[in-house]
């Protein structure tokens, strides 16, 4: 039996129990529901790789309350990396530093690196305070798929699989948060989220983004990645509609996630308007994804979302998950002029 707990004192210490016997624990944060295992404890680990049919070699990211123990994790805290911690902790950045000696190796894939970051949500921070140590989590959904911002989505994942599932309401931002290299004198982007670029650079000046030949696997950023299992495609704007209709009037059923409404009614299409605001966007975006996949569409057509700064964690995951479905087309009317956008 599945166990919702709200984090009064007796659930917390049930969560905590679960934690030190190596049973996962499933709790929101501010960007997405975790999937909350003891970080030194080897058969919980083993645990979230196999619930999430997860291959070993890709690393977690260990959840921290704060700073104070941040050197029992990593051997070495750049200057960067510091006022990086100061300014956005607690909140929705990941740094990614030279791994402490001692940190199971089933946390970081082998490498020797180690990701860290300390969540902002009262729940996630009511739990790692009572746990008083690391836990590694990886977004609490199966390996390549949509990550939960609800606990029901977690539910609707794992059901009776988790022990304990910490509801705490929908997560307020709603895309896993920015992933930062601070390795070798240098500071890189590697996974956009509500961080950005620019408030990156205006507290460590110069950070790169391209990927190097030594840079850290971020295995989670390949390939099929936040995808819904219907086919989605990119479609400029002007072209949507226009789209939905032909393919709705060929008896297709599709589906749409769009910025407006749409203009006509069409017989066959499901068509969602998210918005032009980029926070409400993005913190529906996912559950708007799991909507239109049990909406029984032959496919997904997603409006191109704006070029700037503000819409770039947005368009990547956006485009990892339309990368995902040229991985496995859609099996009918292969004559379709469905535009995937680089
Ligand atoms: O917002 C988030 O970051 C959520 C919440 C639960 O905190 N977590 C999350 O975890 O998105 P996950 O496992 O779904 O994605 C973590 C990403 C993966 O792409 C992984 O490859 C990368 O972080 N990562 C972990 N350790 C790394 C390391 N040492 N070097 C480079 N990338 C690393
Ligand atoms: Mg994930």
């Amino acid at each position: 039996m599945v166990k919702v707990v709200r984090a009064t004192q007796l659930e917390l210490d049930t969560a905590v129990q679960a934690l030190r016997d190596g049973e996962l624990v499933a709790f929101p944060t501010e960007t997405v529901y975790g999937l909350g295992a003891h970080a030194g404890h080897p058969g919980a680990l083993r645990r979230v790789f196999e619930l999430k049919g997860r291959p070993n070699s890709h690393p977690l990211i260990v959840h921290l309350d704060s700073q104070r123990f941040l050197t029992r994790w990593a051997r070495e805290i750049p200057p960067a990396a510091e006022k990086l911690a100061e300014r956005f902790w607690p909140g929705p950045l990941t740094l990614v530093l030279p791994r402490a000696a001692g940190v199971n190796p089933l946390v970081t894939g082998g490498q020797d690196t180690i990701a860290v970051r300390v969540p902002s949500h009262p729940m996630a921070q009511q739990l790692l305070t009572a746990f008083g140590g690391g836990i590694a989590a990886p977004s609490a959904n199966r390996y390549g798929r949509l990550s939960p911002t609800r606990a029901e989505h977690v539910r609707d994942e794992f059901g009776d699989a988790v022990r304990v599932i910490l509801d705490g309401g929908e997560c307020k931002l709603g895309l896993e948060s920015t992933i930062v290299a601070c390795l070798g004198g240098t500071v890189r982007l590697l996974r956009p989220g509500a961080v950005t670029l620019s408030q990156l650079r205006r507290v460590v000046g110069e950070v790169l983004t391209q990927p190097s030949a030594q840079s850290p696997r971020v295995p989670g950023s390949h390939g099929a990645h936040y995808a819904p299992a219907t086919p989605l495609a990119i479609v400029p704007g002007n072209d949507i509609e226009e789209l939905a209709a032909q393919l709705s009037e060929g008896g297709q059923r599709i589906a749409v996630l769009a910025q407006r409404p749409p203009l006509g009614t069409y017989r066959f299409v499901t068509w969602i308007n998210a918005g032009q605001r980029v926070d409400a966007y993005a913190h529906d975006l996912y559950a708007h994804l799991r909507a239109l996949d049990r909406a029984g569409c032959a496919r997904i057509l997603v409006q191109e979302v704006p070029g700037d700064e503000r819409w770039d964690a947005v368009r990547d995951r956006l485009r990892r998950a339309a990368a995902a479905s040229v991985a496995e087309p859609a099996d009918d009317d292969d004559s379709l002029a469905v535009g995937v956008l680089p």
